[in-house]
């Protein structure tokens, strides 16, 4: 059933081509340069109505929700909050009427994301839920569902969810984006055609995996690792780090790569590899001096940048390149290699990456 992996979570890792082509799929029309999203459970005139936008959510799908926050108000022009479900709920949060709540979760019965979506069910806002389970607690108490397809996800750590949720939350800005007229058709038709290349992009970066095996066999015997990222892969940083320590036992910490000079910087040192992610965006050049900063404390640099990519490739010691892409698009990329290093860093280092110590797949208690 791994077939002919040697885990699932690998095995998962290389099926997101075309489990980011199923969430899309039968999806979107061309001619219209819109989502077409039969569950969403609200119509034109209620998204339109929306006045801000919640995302909530547990782990990696929190994560999501937050490169779903520079997404949305990128592409809709609508204020996001992004809250873990665990802080959201006990807060007694100021939602209302006419407020969009969206969830994300894999599993559909992650318990503290489902107590938040009734209560903001409760306070009158209308929840749609980004979920892979069919037929979960979630997706049942949704108003609408959008979900990934991804298939079943055995392995622990979340890898073809995430890049699912990545995926559904662009249908969904698409669809945002042109019921509240920020997108024009045109504008509809060229993000499909930039999210319909995602999957052979991510096959190019998969064919490249011996590259980021090279760079776990470096650095695998590290006790700490940073993870820095800026603006839309921000989380992405977060998500690498997650994904490190979940299940490799490495401590790790993402952090926004301008906050590093607020306190961060005191830990490096040459035994503290640095992960930067660098796409070729507006923040580019900010990224760069901040790697100057952790070069000059002798930390070993681990640089995943944009292909064609010179400057940042004579500086760090490591490099990854991974295809340019638009911007907006560039975190399911990224998140790509990240996931391949947390896993070859874990077998080196002899860990079960299926069952990680202390871990369950769904996390039904509160
Ligand atoms: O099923 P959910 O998406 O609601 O689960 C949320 C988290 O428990 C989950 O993402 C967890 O952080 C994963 N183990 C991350 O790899």
């Amino acid at each position: 059933e791994k077939s002919g992996f040697p885990h699932f979570m690998l095995k998962e890792i290389y099926e997101q081509p075309q489990t980011i082509l199923d969430t899309m799929r039968g999806r979107y029309s061309f001619e219209e340069g819109e989502a077409d999203l039969p569950d969403i459970g609200l119509t034109n005139e209620q998204f339109a109505a929306v006045g801000r936008i919640w995302i909530v959510a547990c782990g990696t799908s929190w994560h999501a929700g937050l490169v779903g926050k520079y997404l949305l108000e990128e592409m809709v022009r609508t204020p996001v909050q992004v809250d873990i479900a665990s802080e959201f709920r006990y807060r007694n949060p100021l939602v209302e009427k006419n407020d969009l709540f969206i969830t994300i979760s894999q599993s559909g019965e992650t318990a503290d994301t489902l107590a938040a979506a009734r209560e903001a069910k409760q306070k009158g806002a209308r929840v749609v839920s980004i979920v892979n389970v069919v037929g979960s607690t979630l997706a049942r108490e949704s108003d609408g569902i959008l979900y990934t397809h991804c298939g079943p996800e055995i392995g622990v750590a979340s890898t073809k969810a995430f890049t699912g949720q990545l995926t559904a939350l662009y249908m969904l800005a698409l669809h945002l984006g042109r019921v509240r007229g920020v997108l024009s058709k045109a504008d509809g038709k060229a993000w499909l055609e930039r999210l319909v290349t995602l999957p052979t992009l991510v096959k190019r970066i998969l064919a490249r995996e011996a590259e980021v095996v090279a760079i776990a066999k470096r650095f695998y015997k590290k006790r700490n690792f940073l993870y820095l990222g800026r603006g839309i892969n921000y989380p992405i940083a977060l998500e690498g780090a997650l994904k490190l320590k979940e299940i490799s036992y490495i401590h790790a910490e993402g952090y926004a790569a301008g906050e590093m000079k607020h306190g961060p910087i005191a830990l490096i040192d040459r035994d503290m590899p640095v992960v930067v992610l660098a796409p070729r965006d507006r923040l580019y050049e900010k990224t760069v001096s901040n790697l100057m900063e952790v070069k000059a404390r002798r930390a070993p640099v681990i640089a995943l940048v944009a292909e064609g990519e010179r400057e940042l490739g004579m500086t760090a010691d490591a490099v990854f390149t991974v295809p340019d892409t638009h911007p907006l698009l560039s975190p399911i990329l990224f998140a790509i290699p990240l996931q391949l290093l947390a896993y070859h860093v874990a077998i080196l280092r002899g860990a079960d990456v299926d069952q990680p110590r202390n871990l369950a797949k769904s996390v039904t208690v509160e």
